[in-house]
Order: structure tokens, then C-alpha cells, then sequence
């Protein structure tokens, strides 16, 4: 008989027996984790949403979150590190690196452990039958079809093995990519210490209401509860922001809270302290007053003002202007016109929000998922009142960012609960707190008319947005000016005005999101040309070239680029699928109409173009490397990796510049004590800008090597050891690096180089040189919509980018495919809803059901400024998802939607509408 106390739980992890004494009603993933130490049990919403916490519990796929503890009371439980020896998942693993299946890796241990089941009692399963098993995973980097590959591949034993060596243009795999495939990469939530306090944020339940609180001060005799945080506790300013003049979030709200979700104080205690306190606890009178939601049609009455230096919530304007637009277009021979309108999109990367803060020798340390490490210490700085070189920034392991993990959330928290205790402090927001408190896409209200003349020119073009920028101003700035830049799409328009403001309204920020502002521009504005085209008669892709920007045309700020246009390229590689998805929809929709069946088929292109870096600003990255006196080559590279790849790609750019293979190079990521500034992971900067300070810090130590070797730029550096080696024709001389005298941080041999992209400022018209490369892209999208339920199907997309260099075509590919699963999800089904989507069932992503084939066609017209030619990605690949779905939704139903997302219901209302 069993005499142990019935509050022990004793099951079977990872074939090792273990005891455990859960509280009432904890979740088996809490119990792994902070139980059993099985932090590659990852967690991102705690409800069973997501998957990533997935285990198997008797060789089954459960979500841990939703199992209670004592159910495992004598069963089987395998996490993703205790099926290390399984075949199948050795197969998977590898099979996973090949395809690039894991980008930010936080869903991979969930999809490997889902996987590795499916493999157990499927031997061969087809696209279909892995749909079906890992439709609970979700994955916001990949857009699954990696995953798919990988999964069916490692089904039939694998594929040819993907090299792991190679520089510019080598498809390899990535070089942080065993960890995320193992669960050993450490995110957040996975770097706090074991016995750290935790914090509970109170944040108000409102849109908008004035609080005042009574006596905190008695929470302090509650057992565990260590210290209080409100907006009295900020040393420094009560106040934050990305753009030098807009910092104007408060880290707690002081007398009003401005949206729901804004923190007004913390709560810092034990884990089982924190773990039983409630709001309800934290004695708070709050007097709810009418908020302003929504983007206003009229102006502002005063009770609504936000801030008071707003006048009309209007928090800044953004325009460009050249030639004449009212003229062109009262002289065209065609116009179309039409208003859109966006929804708040969420990032709904899996990883919340998580990181720990500790104080070592009387310096605050902060480790935690950031996008920007040193503007998170230069806001901390600013916030503690300290300066910056008391503060370290540590970044872990990033599960996906997509922008908002730009801006600080979680560390100014844990930096001012760590300086309060002397203690260690760690966190992690809930999901529902991830999403009301952190940065969204911007809603836009796009106004817009283009004309033409009868041979299908562009003559003239009008543009006017207004962005829901939400309570504060994160990058609404830069939002506001953005826009009007990209507004015309890649092409030719010589008479242009396009305004733009971002409006205050009671909503979380809106900020940073793959595009800034440019993805719902171009629905507005790729909706138009088709109906351009349409109204000429004239074919949508013709109409598309015919004003397709090329080499020394100028952009509507006047700026000429002399090569490296790649809009027409990317144009031309979708021709063939055009045509002969033309051809075939039109046969199938004849068929369909014959038979009077519900379903109709649609083909719809867009294209886009996105200037990559910041716009008109210094935007400069610094990379240092260098070998120790033992020939370690040490490369250290502080832009953050957020699954895109850049701990790969830069490193590859660097080894080219060298002259030695990418296994000879020791990385160094990201922390600010000691590498250097290499800005922030944003506006597909890294690539170029990262990567043109790589290149050049690569030339530079190589032109040092062959200096002091007096040997020829055409001779070849070898590293044998520890032996650097320099063969120039026959002669070959060995640098002895022991010999040299090692600087402080034990360089024997260093480069540090800083690139900043050539831009000029723009003039009150917008006229300029804003970026110095654009990447361009061109998409076509097929869909599939029942007329009778009102849904939307994408069955395809073919997507052709100009990346001027592919240096990694892998990891272009896993942008595309990401980027085309985030736009088809803004589409048709993302809308985030203050109040009322605020967690991952109500807020919908793709799942590995929704997103169709994707053909990727990589276009390669090389960019005088990128390195070896290659221009930036990770923006453009979603600008024309949606509306080339809108496109195809037209030309499927003839119906024509201007309102995202394009949900069941709204495009069954239009079609109602629509009918005769
Ligand atoms: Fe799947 Fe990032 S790789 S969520």
C-alpha cells in the first residue's frame, strides 16, 4: 500500500520516476517547469491555445496548461529533451535545421514533441494527415509550410542533409538552430533564477478612468508580499518612448489610466504570494470616464483630448507632395476612388513577454526578449535615473517580436522591483496581459483616388490616411511619415500628394509591425490599380508594368536610383502563373456558375516596395571581431535575432569579407557590456545595414592580416588551429598571434567598423533621399470562396522578391513564408479588439491549415549599397498579401471588400449586398 501523502504526485518524465507536491489546481507545464526544472516546456497562453507547452502524457500529445498535476499521478510524461534518443525525433531535428522549421524556435519543442507522436503511429504521413496532427501547434514565424516539409520529409527518412558550411548565397542551415531544435535555447521565461520574486501588475480594467488608491501600504502584511510599485517609485521620468521628443508613455499611469491594460503599480513577492494575489486585492477606486475609440470623422471635442499638447488627438502629420495631383487628375481620362479601412492587428508572437532583473555590483542587470537591447537601456536609463553604463541589457532568446518587442514592456518592471528589493525579479506576462498592453499595427482609415490616362499612365494620385495610433505615441511618428513615402506603390507618379496623421485614441499603442504603416497603404492602393486596370480594360499585371518604377526614374520624393530597381523583374516572374491562373479560375467559375455551385475560384497579384532602414535618420550598426592570442576568431554581433536569422546571415557576410569558413568563428550575441551598438532589429535594417558593418569589419581585420603578412589582397588566410596562416602565390607566412600583445578585452588582432546608410533629410514636400535601398516584391494569391457561407480560402500563393543578394536563399524563403501567413491572417480573419480579443481563441491566427502552398521566386537585382548587393526583406514580405487576396476575392465573386479583415460574415453581408 502507498503511504505517501495523497498531495504527492509521483509519474514517470522522461523514464525517470519523480515526486512532486502540486498546489490545488496547478497546471502540469507549471509543475515541469518550475517544479522539475523542464524548461523546454515552453508556454505561451496557458489555456490551450497555442501548443507550445505540448508533451506526451502516455505517448499522447497533451497540452500541459490544461492538465492539472495530479492527473499525472503514475503516468508517462516525455518532454521534447527526454526524446533526445527517440528516432523519430532525431529524424525530426534534423529534418527541421534542413527545411528551417524552427525560425524563433519558441513553438518548436511543441511541434517536434506533436510530431514525433504523429511519427510514432504514422510511418509515412502525407501533408494532409501531419495538417490534421499539428493543427493545435501554432506557429507565428514559419507560415508552416517548412514545418509541413520537414515533418513529411522526416517521415520518409529524411532528406539530403543541408550544408552547414558556406558564405555569401549558401542555402545553410542556421547557425543558433540545434538549440531551438533541442528546447535548450532560453528565451524570457526560461533565464530567471530559482528563488526569485515575482510581480503583479495592476492594470486598469478601462479604456480610459481616473483611479486613486487606498492604503497599499496594508498589502505589505500580507505573507511573502515584499514591496509596492507605483508611479511615485520612478526615480528618474515617469516616462518612455522610441521617438527622441514622444516620450510620453508613463510606466504607471498617475492619475488617469488612458487605455485598458495600462499598469497604474506592481506587486512584488514570492511565487506562491504573487501566485494567490488578485486584483481584487489591491485596494483601488477607479471612476471609468467615455473614452475615444475609434478614429474620429469630426474633430475632437475637448473632453476626449488625450494629451494636452495634441490639439484634435492629432499627435503628428506626415506628407509628401510633387508635381500636380488636382491637375493631373481633372485632366485624366479614368479616376477611381475608394476609402478603406484596417483593423488593429496583434503580433501574437507565441513568446509573451519574460525576463528576470538582478542587481551585481550595484548595477542593474535586465535579461529579457528585446528587439532594440540598447534603446532598452538607454529607456531604463532615462526611467531608473541612472546613467546608461549602470545598466546591463541581456538579451535571451526572442520567441518571435514582429515589432513590439521594440519597444520596452516587462523591463522597466523588473528593473525598478529589482533595484527596490535587492533582489532578483522575475516575470512573464500572462497572454491577455501581452495583448492589452503591448503595441498593435495601426488601424487605417485610407482615403485615396488615382487617375489615369487612356493608354493606362498613372496621372495623378491622392492620398490621405489616418492612423489609430491608440493612448501613446511609440512609432506613430514614424508611421505618419513613412507612408506617405510608399503610398504610390513601385511606380511612376509624377503628380502625388499623400498626407497622413496619427490620431490619439483610448487603445494600447499602436507601434512597430512588419511594414509600419506601408501593408495598409497598399491594400488601398493595389485595390485601385486593379480597378484602374479594370476600368481601361487593360490586364492587371500589364497595368502594373506599364508604371513599374525602373532604373533612373524617380520616386515620388524625387529620388533616382541608378540600378537595382527589381519591381518590373519581380512583375515578370509572376506571368506565367498569372496567365495560367487566369485561364483556369475563369474555367472553373464558368463550370461553377453552369452548375449553380456555391464555390468560385480567384486570382488577384499585388505588389510592394519598402525602403529599408529609418527614414531620413541616422540608422548606423557597429560590429566588432577579432582573435584572442589562442587564434579564437570571435565575432561579436549585437543584432538581435529574432528567428529571421541574422546570427546566420551576418555571420556568413563576415566570413566572406575574411576569407575564413563560418566553423572557424566563435559568435557573440547580443549584451551590452560587450558588443557593440548594432541598433535595433527594425524597418529590414539588418541585412544591409548589420550587414554592410560585418562586411567591412571583415575586410578591414583581413586587410590588417595580409598587411602584417605583406601579402597580396589575392592571398588566402587559413586558420589551422592555432596557426593563421597566409598563402599568397607560393609564398606561405604563419602569424604568430601569441606574439602580440592582447588589449583589454584580450584581442590580439581587432576590427570594429560602423555602416550608417546614405540618406538625406526630406523637404516640407517630402522630397528626398529617404532610404538608400528599397527591396521590392510582386504576389500572387489564389483563393477558393463559398458563396453560400461567405468563406475565404487561400489555395496558393506565388511570391517573387528582389533581395538584390540572396545571402542566405533558406532563410528568404522562411521570410516569405512567414510574411505571407502574417498578411493572410490580416486578411482575413486578425482584428484585435480591446476588451474582447484578447487571448488566442477569440483573437484569430493562421493555423497550419490555412496557409496554402507558397512558390517562392527569388529575385536577385543587387543594390549598389547592400552588402555583396543584398537589399532588406523582412518588412516587405507581407505588404501585397492582402490585397492581392482582396484582388483575387474580386475577381472571384466580383465582389469588391475595402474593410479588413474580410471575415465569413462581412463578405457574406457583401455579397448579399450585392445581389441583384
Ligand atoms: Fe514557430 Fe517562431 S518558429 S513561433
Amino acid at each position: 500500500m502507498d503511504k505517501r501523502s495523497p498531495s504527492v504526485t509521483t509519474f514517470t518524465l522522461n523514464g525517470q520516476s519523480v515526486d512532486i507536491a502540486p498546489a490545488p489546481g496547478e497546471r502540469l507545464s507549471a509543475s515541469l517547469r518550475e517544479r522539475l526544472g523542464a524548461r523546454d516546456v515552453k508556454v505561451g497562453c496557458n489555456a490551450g491555445d497555442c501548443g507550445a507547452c505540448t508533451v506526451l502524457v502516455d505517448g499522447a500529445p497533451v497540452c500541459a496548461c490544461l492538465m492539472p498535476a495530479q492527473q499525472a499521478q503514475g503516468r508517462q510524461v516525455e518532454t521534447l529533451s527526454g526524446l533526445a534518443n527517440d528516432p523519430a525525433t532525431r529524424r525530426l531535428k534534423e529534418s527541421f535545421q534542413d527545411h528551417g522549421a524552427a525560425q524563433c524556435g519558441i513553438c518548436t519543442p511543441g511541434m517536434l514533441v506533436t510530431a514525433t507522436a504523429l511519427l510514432r503511429e504514422t510511418e509515412r504521413p502525407g501533408i494532409a494527415t501531419v495538417q490534421d496532427a499539428l493543427g493545435g501547434v501554432l506557429c507565428r514565424c514559419t507560415g508552416y509550410r517548412k514545418i509541413l516539409e520537414a515533418v513529411v520529409a522526416a517521415g520518409q527518412g529524411g532528406q539530403a542533409p543541408l550544408a552547414t558550411e558556406g558564405t555569401v548565397g549558401a542555402a545553410i542551415r542556421r547557425l543558433d538552430g540545434q538549440g531551438k531544435v533541442d528546447g535548450t535555447e532560453r528565451f524570457g521565461d526560461d533565464v530567471g533564477p530559482a528563488g526569485a520574486l515575482e510581480l503583479h501588475i495592476l492594470r486598469s480594467p478601462h479604456h480610459r478612468a481616473g483611479f486613486a488608491f487606498g492604503d497599499l501600504t496594508a498589502l505589505l502584511s500580507i505573507a511573502g508580499i515584499e514591496a509596492l510599485l507605483t508611479a511615485d517609485d520612478v526615480p528618474g521620468e515617469n516616462s518612455f518612448g522610441v521617438i527622441p521628443g514622444f516620450e510620453d508613455q508613463p510606466v504607471f499611469a498617475e492619475s488617469e489610466a488612458r487605455f485598458r491594460g495600462e499598469a497604474v503599480a506592481a506587486v512584488i513577492g514570492t511565487p506562491e504570494a504573487i501566485a494567490s494575489l488578485k486584483d481584487a486585492d489591491i485596494p483601488v477606486v477607479w471612476q471609468e470616464r467615455a473614452p475615444a475609440l475609434g478614429l474620429p470623422n469630426a474633430e475632437v471635442e475637448a473632453e476626449f483630448q488625450l494629451h494636452p499638447d495634441r490639439t484634435g488627438n492629432i499627435m503628428c502629420r506626415g506628407r509628401v507632395s510633387s508635381g500636380d495631383a488636382e491637375a493631373a487628375l481633372a485632366g485624366a481620362h479614368v479616376t477611381v476612388s475608394g476609402t478603406f479601412t484596417t483593423s488593429f492587428v496583434e503580433h501574437a508572437y507565441i513568446e509573451p513577454e519574460a525576463g528576470f532583473a538582478e542587481i551585481v555590483d550595484g548595477r542593474v542587470h535586465v535579461h529579457a526578449c528585446t528587439q532594440a537591447p540598447v534603446m532598452d537601456r538607454e529607456a531604463l536609463a532615462r526611467i531608473l535615473g541612472r546613467p546608461e553604463a549602470d545598466i546591463r541589457i541581456v538579451p535571451t532568446g526572442v520567441g518571435g517580436g514582429f515589432g513590439s518587442k521594440l519597444d520596452i514592456s516587462i523591463q522597466p518592471y523588473l528593473a525598478l522591483a529589482a533595484l527596490k528589493t535587492g533582489k532578483p525579479v522575475r516575470h512573464r506576462y500572462s497572454r491577455t496581459d501581452s495583448m492589452r498592453s503591448t503595441t498593435k499595427r495601426h488601424p487605417g482609415r485610407l482615403d485615396m483616388t488615382i487617375g489615369a490616362d487612356a493608354d493606362g499612365h498613372i496621372r495623378g494620385f491622392r492620398f490621405h490616411g489616418d492612423f489609430d495610433t491608440g493612448a501613446y505615441a511609440s512609432w506613430g511618428p514614424t508611421v505618419a511619415n513613412r507612408v506617405p513615402v510608399h503610398a504610390s506603390g513601385p511606380y511612376r507618379v509624377a503628380d502625388y500628394i499623400a498626407t497622413t496623421a496619427a490620431i490619439h485614441t483610448n487603445a494600447p499603442p499602436s507601434g512597430a509591425f512588419r511594414g509600419f504603416g506601408v501593408p495598409q497603404t497598399a491594400v488601398a492602393q493595389e485595390s485601385l490599380f486593379d480597378e484602374l486596370a479594370d476600368a481601361l480594360g487593360i490586364d492587371a499585371l500589364e497595368f502594373r508594368l506599364k508604371n513599374a518604377l525602373a532604373n533612373g526614374t524617380p520616386t515620388v520624393c524625387g529620388q533616382v536610383f541608378e540600378q537595382g530597381v527589381g519591381i518590373m523583374a519581380c512583375l515578370e516572374a509572376l506571368k506565367p502563373a498569372w496567365e495560367e491562373a487566369l485561364y483556369r479560375t475563369r474555367a472553373f467559375n464558368k463550370a461553377a456558375r453552369a452548375a449553380n455551385g456555391p464555390l468560385r475560384h480567384g486570382v488577384g497579384i499585388a505588389s510592394g516596395w519598402y525602403g529599408c532602414g529609418n527614414t531620413s535618420l541616422p540608422n548606423p550598426s557597429t560590429i566588432k571581431a577579432g582573435f584572442l592570442a589562442d587564434c579564437t576568431l570571435r565575432l561579436h554581433q549585437g543584432a538581435a535575432d529574432i528567428g529571421q536569422g541574422a546570427n546566420t546571415v551576418i555571420a556568413q557576410i563576415f566570413a566572406e569579407a575574411l576569407g575564413l569558413p563560418l566553423c572557424q568563428i566563435s559568435l557573440v550575441t547580443g549584451n551590452t557590456d560587450i558588443t557593440p551598438d548594432a541598433g535595433k532589429t527594425s524597418a529590414s535594417r539588418q541585412t544591409f545595414v548589420s550587414g554592410n558593418a560585418a562586411r567591412l569589419t571583415g575586410e578591414a581585420l583581413r586587410a590588417d592580416i595580409l598587411r602584417r603578412s605583406n601579402a597580396a589582397v589575392t592571398a588566402t588566410i587559413t586558420l589551422d588551429g592555432t596557426t593563421l596562416r597566409v598563402t599568397d602565390g607560393a609564398t606561405v607566412r604563419t602569424l604568430d598571434l601569441a606574439a602580440l600583445s592582447p588589449d583589454a578585452e584580450g584581442f590580439v588582432l581587432r576590427a570594429e567598423e560602423t555602416y550608417d546608410p546614405p540618406t538625406k533629410p526630406l523637404d516640407a514636400d517630402g522630397q528626398g533621399i529617404p532610404y538608400a535601398q528599397f527591396g521590392y516584391t510582386a504576389q500572387l494569391a489564389e483563393v477558393e470562396v463559398d458563396l453560400a457561407l461567405g468563406t475565404t480560402r487561400a489555395t496558393r500563393f506565388v511570391a517573387a522578391h528582389d533581395v538584390g543578394r540572396a545571402i542566405n536563399p533558406m532563410l528568404v524563403e522562411g521570410q516569405v513564408h512567414g510574411g505571407i501567413a502574417q498578411g493572410l491572417g490580416m486578411a482575413l480573419m486578425e482584428e484585435y479588439i480591446p476588451g474582447r480579443t484578447e487571448n488566442l481563441h477569440d483573437y484569430l491566427i493562421p493555423t497550419i491549415g490555412d496557409v496554402p502552398p507558397i512558390e517562392t521566386i527569388i529575385v536577385e537585382d543587387p543594390d549598389a549599397h547592400g552588402p555583396y548587393g543584398a537589399k532588406g526583406l523582412g518588412e516587405h514580405v507581407l505588404i501585397p498579401t492582402a490585397p492581392a487576396i482582396l484582388n483575387a476575392i474580386a475577381r472571384a465573386t466580383g465582389v469588391r471588400i475595402r474593410s479588413l479583415p474580410v471575415t465569413p460574415s462581412a463578405l457574406h453581408a457583401a455579397l448579399r449586398e450585392a445581389e441583384p
